[in-house]
């Protein structure tokens, strides 16, 4: 093997040379002004992809989660989310830092929360001495759970107590392209249960930056000056807008094959006795296993040795991502080095 292996992450894939023709070729204005058509044509197509009214094209996940965390509330509310949730574990306190909020973290099974253990951590309007509870934030698919999919069911029970309650409901969906080639229900079905979304254009679909975040156009409004506000107004940015552009017309449908190979590697980690694995949550594109009886450093560095890159997950755990840039004979090569181990 003369180069790695890489399945740290879905987002260390490169450009393709298709992509960067469109990056090449982009027309560009100065996005500041809203001048840039390839901006502009990127946020259309992905509004009406996730059937809202407006989107807009931000630097990275973290700032779109917090943007739309930061435009759904008020310094001194409250957000209920799930414990290993992107947003409270590796976003590096940015609610409180941003926006003088808190998180109201509950712990899930597989990433899921459901509405029963939600509905006791609403704050009582009447209880003024209490922070607010204004956000309902779920992960789709959840990275730290290991790629699970948020059931659509427990979606609607969500929803349903979210607008009995008169909160707003968030969801990051950084991968939700990966739920929903999984699960065959559309971004838009998904999207259509949550007033903000923010999702990433830069882990599975391959584009070398950004995000995008969607709702309605007052939302998009307010996201773009508080965006703003944060140095994130960006200008001939058109040249990377057209990487989004293309990653959301060409590389969605082929996430199954990510998925097909991450199945192949959690199967023969499954056949391994030293490893251990829960092949229920391998649902898309995510591995997370861990060795009874080496170090998680140990195995990492092992791996290494072998050109075979993977991961910490959650403590005490390793993962392995696959993406665009690992191929079905890479796997073939990883499952070998994972077999040669013990
Ligand atoms: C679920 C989830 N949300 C948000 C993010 C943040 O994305 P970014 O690294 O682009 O800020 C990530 C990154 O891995 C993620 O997995």
């Amino acid at each position: 093997m003369n180069k790695f292996i890489d399945l740290r992450s879905d987002t260390v894939t490169r450009p393709s040379q298709q992509m960067r023709k469109a990056m090449y070729e982009a027309e560009v204005g100065d996005d500041v002004f809203q001048e840039d058509p390839t901006v502009n044509d990127l946020q259309e197509f992905a509004a009406e992809l996730l059937g809202k009214e407006a989107a807009l094209f931000v630097s990275s996940g973290v700032m779109g989660n917090q943007l739309c965390l930061n435009v759904l509330t008020n310094p001194g509310d409250e957000v209920i989310c799930e414990k290993d949730a992107h947003i409270f574990q590796y976003e590096s306190g940015s609610p409180a830092v941003l926006s003088g909020i808190q998180l109201s973290p509950i712990e899930g099974k597989y990433g899921v929360i459901t509405s029963e253990q939600i509905e006791p951590c609403i704050r009582p309007a009447s209880a003024y001495y209490m922070p607010r509870t204004k956000v309902v934030t779920i992960e789709n698919t959840h990275n730290r759970a290991g790629g699970t999919i948020h059931p659509i069911e427990n979606i609607l029970h969500i929803k349903e107590l979210v607008k009995k309650n008169n909160l707003y409901f968030h969801l990051d969906g950084a991968r939700i392209w990966n739920a929903s080639v999984a699960s065959k229900i559309s971004v838009r079905e998904y999207a259509s249960h949550f007033d903000s979304i923010s999702c990433c254009l830069s882990k599975g679909l391959g584009a070398p930056v950004g995000s995008i975040i969607a709702g309605t156009k007052e939302f998009i409004k307010e996201a773009f000056r508080v965006r703003k506000s944060w140095g994130g107004g960006m200008r001939q940015v058109g040249i990377l807008a057209a990487a989004g552009l293309y990653a959301l017309k060409n590389n969605i449908e082929r996430l199954t094959e990510d998925h097909q190979k991450a199945r192949a590697l959690a199967e023969t980690i499954n056949e391994i006795s030293s490893f251990e694995i829960d092949l229920n949550a391998v649902q898309t594109n995510i591995v997370i296993f861990k060795s009874n009886l080496l170090s998680v450093e140990q195995v990492i560095s092992d791996c290494k040795e072998q050109g075979l890159l993977i991961s910490e997950g959650r403590p005490g755990y390793l993962r392995a991502i696959t993406h665009l840039d690992v191929s079905f004979n890479d796997i073939e090569n990883a499952k070998k080095v994972l077999k040669s181990l013990f």
